[in-house]
């Protein structure tokens, strides 16, 4: 034909041939040594390919012959999903068919699904449905260098699934140099093999090291320490703008509130700057992120635009984002901390390790020599950078986790084969609030039935005790509704820039006195029935379209939980009822949730912090709670967050001190006077 047009004949290629990723040299050693050994242990840099590549090519090499899966675990929800979509895209395929993923709440697999991105923690979950993982060809446990206590968990629970099931694979993939560690950790016996003393020592595995392609960084300090991290980055990133060659730019942030703000200062400067500053496109990413709004970071900017992208810990491994040339690392990342004496699990910014400081300067140089620009100065970075931060399981609440062990007929938890073992005053801080909580016996033994629904339900202990103990306090219905508004992960609230106030007031149209809990009931429970579901409602009460239709999702999920438990819901809805009625039942609601949340308990001193219980720590109610600047006696919280040197509660409602005694006698007794103190 005459009109051989170039624009109809060639379609560009959307993605970078995955035959040019440096994985791509190992493909033949990778399935012989995954064919040969139960154990492949694979290192290599972020970006190299090992969590889009390697199940693709035990896909096409036959490893879900007979109807069996791949799985591959991720520490966050964020990763598995966008992960699973990429797969899927790279195959041509619908994500939910041969790819898809699941997370907790949210599971986007079907009969057709090969491959399978899940987090690890809900790996562990089917384990108590299905004890060897028997759907399973090959797990592969991605990201393991991140330590999460769900990775830890898994590879213990995997190190036993191994003897019943030899020929299942185990893949064990990190972006730093410990593979030593867990080969040895998968080779060595445990104390049950030891006392069994069989034959010989077999060959368990092998480590496989990907060599990454990367081009030279420049690591650049600040002379003098940065006062404000946040401004620093701002600043950094419009100079980086002005005086350095193309490329996008990385920071590191440690969290949302930060995010969006150093976001908002950036687009607010690009508009008053002029010409210079206005082809800068700053983007967040963290994990609270729709998947729409996580897509625009993959996204390549527009004609003549840099892309900023401003980042939690998620960039550092676990999402790669091509194009990037400069890094700004703010030295710091948000972590779980546990204090056992006060009971208080809390997020705080700590410096972050120097494993961590090289992994986000290595960001830069994958396309061309890059430049990271540290937020700190050389001599802190020597000096003050611990080489690693502690595993998880030696730093969180390990109630949960106990409450799985145990579900899963692991009884003697001390003895289970960690990783890391974690420290006893950790262990035995949370065996004693199980047992307060009442799902262990005296004996340590999960009860029957609560322990075991506990362990059932897809929330946290005091979360599932609440629910569990709502039948008996005769608000099932309007507990399962709290429970899905607190497990959404982010606000229910929603505004534009400068709405806030706006927002405010709708939020008090929605107001409880007696505080959060009753409030989200309020907004959610208008939002079903006067509101219809609809976003319009949502949109004229500030109230966030997305989370609300996930809240109506999690609480259908919640309920069929508690079907199966034979728990019936009576979800005939009081419209009608009078004043009377409305505070009794909000009586009850309070009390329910005091029978979970006994151990968050705090009183209001003169001052207008609070104390909690325990610890007589110092503690806020947060600006997004209902009792900020309001008072307050007795109140049990659902959250806690550390800001600056502040420790504030979330999700907070007003109870009667005796209530504490009648929902845990045996707690306030064991450290008597706990009440007194406070
Ligand atoms: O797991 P690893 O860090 O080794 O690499 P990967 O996540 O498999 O990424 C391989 C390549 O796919 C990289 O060049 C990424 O930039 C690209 N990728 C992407 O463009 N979008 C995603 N959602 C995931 C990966
Ligand atoms: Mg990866």
């Amino acid at each position: 034909m005459a009109e051989f047009s170039l624009d109809a004949s060639f379609i560009p290629a959307l993605h970078k041939p995955p035959a040019l990723l440096p994985i791509a040299k190992y493909h033949d050693s990778l399935l012989y040594v995954i064919e040969t050994y139960p154990v492949t242990i694979v290192i290599g840099q972020t970006g190299s390919g090992k969590t889009t590549q390697i199940p693709q090519y035990l896909e096409k090499a036959g490893w879900c012959a007979d109807g069996k899966i791949i799985g591959i675990t991720q520490p966050r929800r964020v990763a598995a999903t966008t992960v699973a979509l990429r797969v899927a895209d790279e195959l041509g395929c619908e994500v939910g068919k041969e790819v898809g993923y699941s997370i907790r709440f949210e599971d986007v697999t079907s009969s057709a699904t090969r491959i399978k991105f899940l987090t690890d923690g809900l790996l562990i979950r089917e384990a108590l449905v299905d004890p060897l993982l028997s759907r399973y060809s090959v797990i592969m446990v991605d990201e393991a260098h991140e330590r999460s206590i769900s990775t830890d968990v898994l590879l213990g629970l995997l190190k036993k699934v191994r003897r019943k099931r030899p020929e299942l694979r185990i893949i064990v993939s990190s972006a730093t140099l410990q593979a030593e560690d867990f080969l040895k950790f998968f080779a060595s016996k445990s104390e049950e093999q030891n006392s069994l003393a069989k034959g010989e020592d077999e060959e368990v595995g092998k480590i496989i090291s990907l060599e990454g392609r990367t081009y030279p960084i420049d690591i650049l300090y600040l002379e003098s320490p940065a006062e404000n991290y946040v401004e620093s980055a701002i600043a950094t990133v419009f100079q980086i703008h002005t005086q350095e060659g193309e490329g996008d730019i990385l920071v590191f942030l440690t969290g949302r509130e930060e995010i969006d703000n150093a976001v908002q200062a950036v687009a607010e400067r690009s508009v008053q700057g002029g010409e210079q500053f206005s082809n800068l496109q700053p983007l967040p990413l963290y994990a609270g992120l729709s998947s729409e709004e996580q897509m625009y970071i993959f996204d390549k900017p527009a004609e003549g635009k840099r892309k900023a992208i401003f980042s939690t810990n998620i960039a550092e491994a676990s999402v790669t984002i091509d194009g990037i040339v400069y890094v700004v690392d703010c030295g710091f990342v948000k972590l779980r901390a546990y204090n056992p004496r006060t009971g208080i699990e809390t997020l705080t910014a700590a410096p972050i390790s120097k494993a961590s400081a090289s992994q986000r300067a290595g960001r830069a140089g994958r396309t061309k020599p890059g430049k990271c620009f540290r937020l700190y100065t050389e001599r802190s970075y020597e000096d003050s950078l611990p080489e690693a931060n502690p595993p998880e399981i030696q730093r969180s609440n390990l109630a949960p986790m106990i409450l799985q062990l145990k579900a899963l007929g692991i009884d003697n938890v001390v003895r289970f084969d960690y990783l890391s073992p974690p420290p006893s005053e950790l262990m035995s801080k949370a065996l004693e609030l199980l047992y307060s909580l009442g799902a262990l016996d005296a004996y340590a033994k999960l009860t029957k039935p609560l322990g075991f629904r506990m362990a059932e339900l897809a929330v946290e202990p005091m979360m599932a005790k609440t629910l569990l103990s709502a039948k008996s306090f005769n608000c099932l219905s309007e507990t399962l509704t709290i429970a899905a508004m607190t497990s959404l992960g982010g606000s229910v609230w929603f505004y534009h820039d400068g709405e806030q106030k706006a927002m405010e007031s709708s939020r008090r149209r929605f107001a409880a006195e007696e505080g959060d809990h009753l409030t989200l009931l309020n907004a959610y429970t208008a939002f079903v029935t006067k509101g219809g579901k609809e976003a319009r409602f949502c949109h004229e009460n500030h109230l966030n379209y997305k989370s609300m239709t996930r809240a109506v999702s999690i609480r259908a999920q919640l309920k069929r939980y508690l079907e199966r438990f034979n728990i019936e819901v009576d979800e005939s809805l009081a419209t009608h009822r009078s004043e009377i009625d409305a505070k009794s039942k909000a009586e009850q609601i309070r009390r329910c949730l005091t029978a979970g949340y006994f151990a968050h308990a705090a009183r209001m001193q003169p001052d207008g912090t609070f104390r909690n219980v325990e610890g007589g720590t110092v503690m806020h109610a947060h600006p997004s709670s209902l009792l900020f600047n309001r008072k307050a006696d007795w109140v049990i919280f659902q959250e806690v967050t550390e800001t600056g040197d502040k420790t504030f509660i979330c999700d907070i409602t007003k109870i009667e001190k005796a209530w504490l005694l009648e929902a845990a006698p045996e707690f306030y007794k064991v450290s008597s006077g706990r009440a007194e103190q406070a």
